[in-house]
């Protein structure tokens, strides 16, 4: 027995490291056949003694169970997203921007792709991959181990020396365009339905609920990042980390380049910006990045973005085409839409049919008409746009309607409005839908199960006319409709169920005030830490508050001026939507101060920060008559002496300290 072990081990690593050389680094150093013969001795053991299976074995990539719903899990670490430059003189403004806010050069940058396919976070455990997450909302993904390990690019065990006893790996999982190609050739062929880029066939691929069938689909994995990790891990900069990843046996891309200033970086842009349409991969742009983590520490985060890497986006691809018709939308808070019906037209391997006109002064600036040929642009995932009007026609005018499509109210156009709305709310049945759908969707609670299809199935039959009513379905209501079963209506009351613990920012974000998303409501979350205080938040206190502008603290002012929106709002909480208290601000001690951070400290600027805005202070970036205090740390410059100069408090690191004692 201790000899088949011993075999089986050996086989193992043999096919380990075969599989490494052919699909990480692109450079087999055996036959197709020969690896072939080594995976089917590897198998035939197993099967005999299935004792020897260990669940990172090669042969363990399509074991896993069917899914019924992929399960949700917290990142350790958020991922975030990235700000966007689309010139170069948008990078050079994005660096200075840094080196003032740190009173100090970044240093070198580290250049990269940006991948466009679905980013992932795989978990390892003592180097054994244990988890792996779609991003979901940066928070909290969708599990997909099962669908991932099918991924032979993705190590099941990590290699090599220094391996942490946790580590979150980051990385994109993409479907090479040629493969993209093959896969909607034979589709046509078997009359299955298509993909539209590489990009959704990847994340298509990854969603499948049988992971036999994501094996089929040929995706790829470039990690390029670590998340969370355990504290027996200290990199020191972003390129050790690309390169301990290497070393570790994942998938690195070969391109990441170290660039010590703007002008390099300019370089990188313009290099790859020429070999673009010839990688055998899609990517919408490069990713510039600090390359020094403590300065990334010290820059920190703004919301969701780190304030130490930027996406540097392409310029958008254009095609012409034919304007069939014009239809009207109604949106969630009343805003009457557009939308080109257009002559079908490939622009970069995407099919549209459909672009946007944001508002009726479009159409007349643009001179349309039905049957104009019209330029399109498509920049990345953002809906196609009309940017020019080639050629009118004679066809017929496009008249902006008097009337709601949907309700048939008048509809109004505000004094200051390019927009047509109309002012029916909730009464009216678009709106009301859409208001549901946003409430459902992923950025506010997150009802798994209620898609446009359901939400509009669940207001024909009158089972609900808003969104708290929700909370109030029965099993023996739902039973009775349409594609309902007991099983999938089960589903629906525990998705709701669950729902139902969400976080503050969510549910403000869920109430849909106008002009007010994820990142706005976060910051109202900050500064009234209880619903009772945001309902009865005056105009100054919301204007107050950095970042938010005068309109949109109106908007929540005329929000909850409605008791409606009040009673509809306590009514949720009433039937069970909770979230975990906020732990920010903890007091309001320092309430009027504006500090400004500058100079080297001991502890990341980030936690300083946060000490600081958990006592109720201000932090600001730039010195001016309104800073009440300066804390200066180590080789502080420019603002340090700006502050001298106003006559500002300043207090160095063992005053500091002195104070939150
Ligand atoms: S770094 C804060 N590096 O871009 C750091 N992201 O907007 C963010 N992406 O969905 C991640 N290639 O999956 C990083 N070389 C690269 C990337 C990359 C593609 C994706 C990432 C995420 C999005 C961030």
């Amino acid at each position: 027995m201790q000899q088949l072990i011993n075999d089986v081990q050996k086989i193992r690593e043999a096919v380990r490291y075969h599989a490494y050389r052919y699909f990480v680094l692109d450079d087999p150093e055996i036959t197709d056949a020969e690896y072939d013969a080594l995976y089917d001795q590897l198998l035939a053991i197993e099967r005999d003694n299935p004792a020897l299976i260990t669940p990172d074995s090669p042969t363990q990539r399509v074991g896993g169970e069917p899914l019924n719903a992929f399960q949700s899990v917290d990142h350790r670490a958020p991922m975030l997203s990235l700000g966007k430059c689309s010139t170069i003189e948008e990078v050079e403004a994005w660096l200075r921007r840094c080196g003032s806010d740190l009173d100090r050069d970044v240093g070198d940058l580290m250049c990269e792709l940006k991948f466009d396919g679905v980013a992932v976070n795989l978990l390892y455990e003592n180097g054994v991959l244990v988890q792996a997450a779609t991003r979901g909302d940066g928070t909290t993904g969708e599990l997909i181990t099962a669908n991932v390990k099918t991924i032979q690019s993705v190590p099941l065990r990590l290699m090599g020396e220094g391996i942490p006893n946790w580590v979150e790996i980051r990385g994109e999982i993409y479907i090479k365009i040629a493969d993209f190609e093959s896969y909607n050739a034979r589709a046509v062929e078997k009359g299955e339905r298509l993909f539209v880029s590489p990009r959704n066939s990847a994340a298509g691929s990854l969603r499948q609920k049988d992971p036999a069938m994501t094996a089929m689909r040929p995706l790829s994995l470039f990690c390029y990042s670590v998340g969370g990790h355990s504290n027996d891990y200290e990199p020191q900069t972003h390129e050790e980390t690309i390169e301990d990843l290497r070393r570790w046996g994942c998938r690195v891309n070969e391109y990441p380049t170290k660039c010590a200033n703007a002008t390099a970086c300019a370089d990188f842009i313009a290099r790859v910006g020429e070999m673009r349409d010839s990688l055998p991969y899609e990517i919408d742009g490069v990713v510039i990045k600090v390359n020094d983590l403590a300065t990334q520490r010290d820059l920190g985060f703004y919301i969701r973005q780190p304030r130490w890497a930027v996406a540097f986006k392409y310029p958008p691809v254009d095609a012409r085409t034919q304007l069939k018709d014009v239809d009207y939308q109604v949106g969630r808070t009343g805003a009457i839409t557009p939308v080109a019906r257009l002559e079908p037209v490939q622009i970069d391997r995407v099919t549209v049919s459909n672009a946007t006109l944001h508002n009726q002064d479009e159409i007349e600036r643009l001179g349309l008409r039905k049957g104009s040929t019209v330029m399109l642009r498509r920049a990345g995932d953002v809906i196609p746009k009309i940017v020019a009007n080639l050629e009118t026609g004679d066809g017929p005018e496009i008249k902006a309607p008097e009337c709601c499509p949907s309700c048939g109210t008048k509809l109004t156009r505000g004094e200051d409005e390019t927009i047509l709305r109309c002012p029916a709310q909730l009464a009216c049945p678009a709106q009301l839908q859409n208001a549901v759908i946003y409430f459902c969707s992923r950025e506010c609670l997150d009802i798994r199960g209620m898609g446009t299809k359901r939400v509009e199935q669940l207001l024909e039959a009158g089972l609900i006319k808003r969104n708290s009513d929700i909370f109030t379905l029965q099993q023996d209501v739902l039973v009775k409709l349409e594609r309902l079963g007991e099983k999938s209506a089960q589903a629906l009351l525990d998705a709701i169920e669950s729902a139902k613990e969400t976080t503050y920012p969510r549910f403000i974000n869920s109430l849909g005030i106008r002009n007010i998303g994820e990142d706005t409501s976060t910051l109202l979350a900050d500064r009234f830490p209880t619903l009772e205080d945001l309902i009865n938040a005056g105009y100054d206190a919301l204007n107050a508050i950095e970042n938010i502008a005068g309109t949109i603290a109106q908007n929540v002012l005329d929000f909850f001026a409605i008791e409606a929106n009040r009673e509809e709002a306590r009514r949720l909480v009433a039937l069970g939507v909770r979230w975990p208290k906020r732990e920010t601000p903890t007091s309001l001690e320092l309430a009027d101060q504006i500090w400004v951070l500058t100079g080297k400290t001991s502890r990341p600027r980030a936690e300083v920060k946060a000490m600081l805005v958990a006592r109720g202070a201000k932090v600001s970036g730039s010195v001016s008559k309104n800073t009440t205090h300066v804390f200066a740390g180590e080789n502080a410059g420019s603002k340090l002496a700006k502050a001298q100069e106003l006559g500002v408090r300043i207090l160095d690191e063992t005053e500091f300290n002195a104070l939150f004692s």
